[in-house]
């Protein structure tokens, strides 16, 4: 049973194929999932709260409409990845406890403060651009329902990436004090983006197996240079200079060269210590207490209707 099953796995992943929920799959694979799958669906929730904080303080009834609509995605992006880690047996109950009490993680790029709205704009052009160059891959992952939750995701995040690239490109072309904004905003967030994918290459406990098991398709390294590339000439056509002096087009490698990303820095935020990590997780808390209600009545509901 466990060698047939075993020989069936890996003729899957070596045939590029889908394991599904059902498909026999070693313990190793299914907690690396449950493990990715969780964090990222914690990601998704808890970025709901740099952005959620200017909802009330849009300067325009547009750009109200437009941030209400992403920030109601990402939480639509959380619960599809819910129902991702849930067919691999995962309790969701028990996913938002590992949450609040500390025993998993969610990306630390949301432990960031968002002082203007400038950063709103920055976070959709920078943050969801380096989750596209994150998530495309991922719609390719070996892991069926994480794959399938991924194609939804990426083309929202394409509208979210959008968005905040125009707000910036209306600011750049506005007052003197929109610019200053743009680009003071564009400074603190460039560096914590690109620490978003992860430590270095040969700093990367999970790379290896994940690669192997194809639940990871391209490496941390790999697709911070895949961002980088992309977002150069972005940052040009909005008029904006990126904070690394090491930043430049090398024709031999066909690739930009960029300065290293403080993973001192990424280690610290991600245990805790960011400028904003005690309040995004003491108000996922909060507002998880708060939900009780909710949750007490929907069981009450399906319990009258025999569910
Ligand atoms: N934030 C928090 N933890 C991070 C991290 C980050 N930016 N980068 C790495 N880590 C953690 C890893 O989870 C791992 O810890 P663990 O073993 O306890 O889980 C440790 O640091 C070592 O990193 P590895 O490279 O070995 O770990 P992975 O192979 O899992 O790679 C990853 C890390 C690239 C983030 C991978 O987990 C991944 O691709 N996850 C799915 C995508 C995701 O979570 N994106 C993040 C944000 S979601 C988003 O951007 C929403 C959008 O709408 C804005």
């Amino acid at each position: 049973e466990f060698a047939e099953g075993q020989a069936r796995f890996e003729e899957t992943i070596a045939a590029d194929q889908r394991v599904e929920p059902r498909d026999w799959m070693p313990e190793a694979y299914r907690a690396t999932l449950v493990r990715q799958i969780a964090q990222h669906a914690h990601s998704e929730i808890i970025g709901m709260q740099p952005e959620g904080e200017w909802i009330t303080r849009a300067p325009s009834l547009r750009r109200k409409a437009i941030l209400w609509a992403k920030v109601q995605d990402e939480a639509g992006h959380g619960l599809y990845l819910y129902g991702a880690a849930e067919t691999l047996g995962a309790d969701r109950a028990e996913l938002t406890r590992a949450l609040v009490e500390g025993r998993q993680k969610y990306s630390s790029i949301f432990n960031y403060p968002t002082l203007t709205f400038a950063d709103v704009g920055v976070i959709g052009w920078l943050v969801d651009g380096a989750a596209i160059c994150n998530q495309v891959p991922l719609c390719r992952t070996s892991y069926g329902p994480y794959a399938r939750a991924m194609v939804r995701v990426c083309k929202e995040e394409s509208f979210h990436q959008r968005q905040g690239f125009e707000l910036l490109w209306t600011m750049m072309r506005g007052t003197r004090a929109q610019r200053a904004m743009v680009r003071e905003a564009v400074d603190r967030w460039w560096w914590p983006t690109l620490m978003m994918f992860g430590p270095p290459d040969a700093a990367s406990p999970n790379s290896a197996r994940s690669m192997a098991w194809r639940v990871k398709r391209h490496s941390n390294d790999e697709l911070r240079q895949r961002f980088v590339d992309m977002t150069v000439p972005q940052a040009e056509r909005l008029g904006v200079t990126l904070p690394d002096e090491r930043l430049r087009w090398n024709p031999e490698r066909g690739h930009y060269d960029f300065g290293a990303p403080d993973f001192a820095e990424l280690a610290r935020v991600i245990a805790g210590d960011g400028p904003c990590n005690a309040e995004r997780v003491r108000r996922r808390a909060a507002a998880h207490e708060e939900g009780a209600w909710v949750r007490a009545a929907a069981r009450a509901h399906a319990a009258r209707r025999g569910e």
